[in-house]
């Protein structure tokens, strides 16, 4: 068994083999879908909206997430691990180190930050000082009140070439992954075409570098509702492990997502 890296998701960009990531908030779960070869665990801030069951991911803290990281990395053995810099934990440099740290030293390899242009500085700063970064790009669930709501991004061209020069912008910055969500699955495409790091898709097709679903949906037990881009694997499989092996699969042969779970 050997342990995923940075590396290891870069070379399996390199030769066409795709990335299966989940969401997970605690040890039992990490360490089960560990055991079934997932490559990338995410404790996404989306545990406001799963875990404490708010309407959005705006109420969660760095100490929450610093607590779920650590949780998470005492079930993995194999995965790697990507912890979310929750709102407003790095407004400005200075408090995206401290955030970053407190996520480090409880066990994330990446931390995650949702946003463009206004973040390179700090991501390039992360970066020099030893702390690898994701960007998340499309729909930005901690800007719901700036967006309007949850609503697919880059429909516009103008949105489009938007997005295509911050995903480029990011990467030159010095991010190593990039989540892109919900965004037609033409623009996800183009997208991953043109950035040499692995693009992890939500809701963006199936033509991105991997795909990522947060696991409450994935086993269709959220409180809220069934986001058109994920489908529950569980119905289908009856039990835990196999419909998160069979989510695996999916992802690694393209099955999953189908049309029916993208946008145009
Ligand atoms: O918070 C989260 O779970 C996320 C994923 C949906 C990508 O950011």
């Amino acid at each position: 068994m050997k342990k995923i890296t940075v590396s290891s998701l870069l070379k399996m960009k390199a030769e066409r083999q795709k990335i299966a990531a989940l969401t997970a908030y605690d040890a039992s779960f990490a360490k089960l879908f560990d055991e079934q070869n997932i490559d990338v665990l995410l404790i996404g801030d989306s545990l406001g909206m799963v875990l404490k069951g708010e309407d959005s991911t705006l109420g969660v803290t760095i100490a929450e997430i610093a607590y779920h990281t650590q949780c998470v990395s005492n079930g993995v053995e194999r995965a790697f691990v990507i912890a979310d810099m929750p709102f407003m934990s790095y407004a400005n440099e200075q408090q995206a180190y401290e955030s970053a740290s407190q996520l480090m030293r409880a066990g994330a390899s990446m931390v995650k930050v949702e946003g463009g242009e206004w973040l390179l500085s700090t991501i390039s700063g992360l970066v020099e000082r030893s702390v690898p970064v994701c960007g998340h790009l499309g729909l930005t669930p901690q800007s719901v009140n700036v967006l309007g709501g949850f609503k697919v991004q880059g429909r516009s061209d103008e949105q489009a070439d938007a997005l295509l020069k911050a995903a480029l912008a990011l990467q030159a910055a010095g991010v190593q992954l990039l989540v892109l969500e919900c965004v037609p699955s033409s623009l996800a495409k183009q997208i991953s075409a043109a950035l040499q790091i692995p693009v992890i898709g939500i809701g963006a097709g199936v033509d991105t570098d991997g795909q990522i679903l947060v696991m409450h949906d994935m086993l269709g037990i959220s409180a809220n509702y069934m986001p058109k881009f994920s489908k529950n694997f569980l119905t289908q499989t009856g039990d835990i492990r196999s419909a998160v092996s069979s989510y695996i699969e999916d992802v690694k042969s393209n099955t999953f997502p189908g049309s029916e779970h993208w946008f145009n």
